[in-house]
């Protein structure tokens, strides 16, 4: 559970950092609806289900990137293929035979639901406290998008980004937690 879990998280939500630094407007619209639904505290659990965009760009990283590589890349989607979030509420979890990055059927993925918060939460976290850009003089076209060949897909150079805080700065400090 460990081994099928953590890898799969972490490489969806670099892949996702990568893609948003490639694609400022969108982190933008990220960043515009968490300021919206959000504003300047700290996220909390319950505000996820408030962000439908953020979920989008998860379920679209995790389209273009399936961790799992025997589950395919999105060739044959030439809806999909026109444009980042066209198609925003596929299904991703096993009955949308072209999308398949969790499996499907007997071996589906039992920690489908519970990757995707995770991811969710880790993205909309580090979206919600920083601007992530990329180094002075890098082009988006220059990051590297291929993939380590492997069981799982890591980013084969791992992303390198700027990350820039843009809330007030009593939010950057450690806070007590209740556990
Ligand atoms: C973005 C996150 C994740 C992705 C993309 C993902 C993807 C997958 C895929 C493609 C499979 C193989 C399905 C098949 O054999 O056809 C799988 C299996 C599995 N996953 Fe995940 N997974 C993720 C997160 C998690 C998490 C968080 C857990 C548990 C904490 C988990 C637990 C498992 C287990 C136990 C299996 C083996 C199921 C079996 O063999 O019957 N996964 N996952």
């Amino acid at each position: 559970m460990i081994t099928a879990g953590m890898d799969t998280s972490v490489i969806t939500t670099e892949w996702a950092m990568a893609e948003l630094v490639r694609n400022p407007r969108v982190q933008e619209k990220v960043q515009e609806e968490m300021d919206r639904v959000i504003g300047e505290r700290i996220t909390t659990e319950a505000d996820f289900a408030n962000l439908p965009y953020l979920k989008c760009v998860v379920k679209e990283s995790l389209r273009l990137h399936p961790p799992d590589p025997s589950h395919g890349p999105p060739q044959g989607h030439s809806q999909c293929r026109r444009g980042l979030l066209r198609r925003i509420y596929i299904d991703i979890k096993g009955s949308d035979f072209g999308v398949l990055p969790f499996g499907a059927g007997q071996r589906v993925c039992p920690g489908a639901q519970l990757g995707i918060s995770l991811v969710a939460s880790m993205l909309g976290h580090l979206l919600h406290h920083f601007k992530l850009t990329l180094p002075e003089g890098v082009k988006p076209e220059d990051v590297d998008v291929s993939e380590n060949p492997g069981i799982v897909t890591f980013m084969r150079t791992p992303l390198q980004a700027i990350a820039t805080p843009r809330l007030p700065s009593q939010l950057y400090k450690l806070l007590p937690v209740d556990m």
